[in-house]
């Protein structure tokens, strides 16, 4: 039956919540910005600054700030008063410290790149193929390394490693870890500092990614235990590996059962599977919030089109959720699989043979 009676309310909630929207995608650009321009590090004492002031600061023009500033006050980020602008301490930690595990310029970066994707993904949305990693701005590439990275330095020695059966005992006497879908190798370069007597193997088939993987091993001075290989995840050469990790990797691969019988043959007997996926529960309904929402974004932008855009096309999507993943995993001969821990972003899970 057609609705015909219009909800005045509802219609200018909704309408409110538009201009917010509106506001918020432009002030994705306009985070990244000022993250490379240093706006924001050049506030994060605190101090009100006038426009002019910052401006001087960050060798920058007073106009173009005057007004970046004036939609960073429209959308609270910084606080107004009398002329004057102040970036509070705790907004601080998310913009301006690169140490803090709050800080989520990454992330604002990463989203840059999938939206300007968009013209393409309009025509693979009628003509059905994907598109891949490699096809994204390098914003991509280098606002998921920082992204990534905050929750890696926070969580992953800390947290997750003692939460694996087994696994940092294995890794302070010597292990052989692979870490598949390695990107940058935030994960696999923060490892290897943590357990120097292990070695370690990224993996991943975008050559541009695993260049720069390298390069940075050799900034860390730990490219003595870690080598990074182009390969893809079923088809990386290597057996006897005591701890194979997918760090937010494993629902964008085209085919994650291959890639899991494919680490189970790999991994020393009694080895364990790692994964850290995008926190998500089972069911859309459970999703409908806004970590959901930002995930689902990226997912649709990203994720989702670069499985599409690989032989096995299984589209497993940002929000695949631990009972999907567990599926695969047991698929794949996996006896055990568990959560081993999680935040407010990410699923940690164990699998065993
Ligand atoms: C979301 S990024 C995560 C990167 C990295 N693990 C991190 O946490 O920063 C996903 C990574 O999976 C890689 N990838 C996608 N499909 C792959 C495949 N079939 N084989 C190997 N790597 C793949 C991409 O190139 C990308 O680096």
């Amino acid at each position: 039956m057609a609705v015909t009676e219009i909800n005045e309310a509802k219609l200018e909630a909704f309408f409110g919540l538009v201009a917010t929207e509106i506001g918020a995608a432009l002030n994705v650009a306009l985070v990244t910005l000022g993250d490379e321009l240093g706006l924001y590090r050049a506030m994060a004492d605190g101090e009100p600054v006038t426009a002019a002031e910052l401006a001087e600061r960050t060798g920058t023009l007073e106009r173009y700030v005057l007004e970046w500033l004036n939609t960073q006050a429209a959308s609270g980020y910084v606080e107004y008063a009398d002329g004057r602008y102040s970036l509070p301490l705790e907004h601080a930690l998310v913009l301006a410290d690169e140490t803090s595990p709050f800080l989520s310029t990454g992330s604002f970066q990463s989203a840059n790149a999938v939206v300007g994707i968009r013209k393409a993904l309009a025509e693979r949305f009628v003509d059905g193929h994907g598109v891949g990693w490699h096809e994204h701005d390098h914003d991509l590439w280098h606002g998921t390394e920082r992204a990534f990275a905050v929750g890696y330095r926070t969580h992953l020695v800390a947290d997750w490693l003692p939460a694996l059966d087994g696994v940092v005992e294995k890794l302070e006497t010597g292990a052989y870890v692979a870490d598949v879908g390695c990107g940058h190798g935030a994960s696999t370069v923060l490892l290897a500092q943590a357990y120097p007597a292990s070695r370690f193997v990224g993996i991943d088939y975008h050559a541009g990614s695993i260049e720069t993987a390298r390069r940075r091993a050799e900034q860390a001075g730990v490219a003595d235990r870690v080598t990074f290989e182009v390969a893809g995840a079923a088809d990386y050469v290597g057996t006897g590996f005591d701890l194979v990790a997918f760090f937010d990797a494993f629902h964008d691969l085209g085919d994650p059962l291959a890639a899991a019988q494919h680490a189970r043959a790999a991994l020393a007997p009694d080895g364990t599977v790692l994964l850290v996926e995008p926190f998500a529960g089972d069911t859309v309904q459970e999703n409908l919030n806004p970590i959901g929402r930002m995930y689902y974004g990226f997912s649709t932008m990203c994720c989702t089109p670069g499985s599409l855009s690989q032989p096995g096309r299984a589209g497993l999507g940002t929000q695949a959720g631990q009972a999907a993943i567990a599926a695969v995993l047991g698929e794949a001969g996996f006896g055990s699989v568990r959560r081993a821990a999680e935040t407010p972003l990410n699923l940690v899970l164990e699998a065993r043979r």
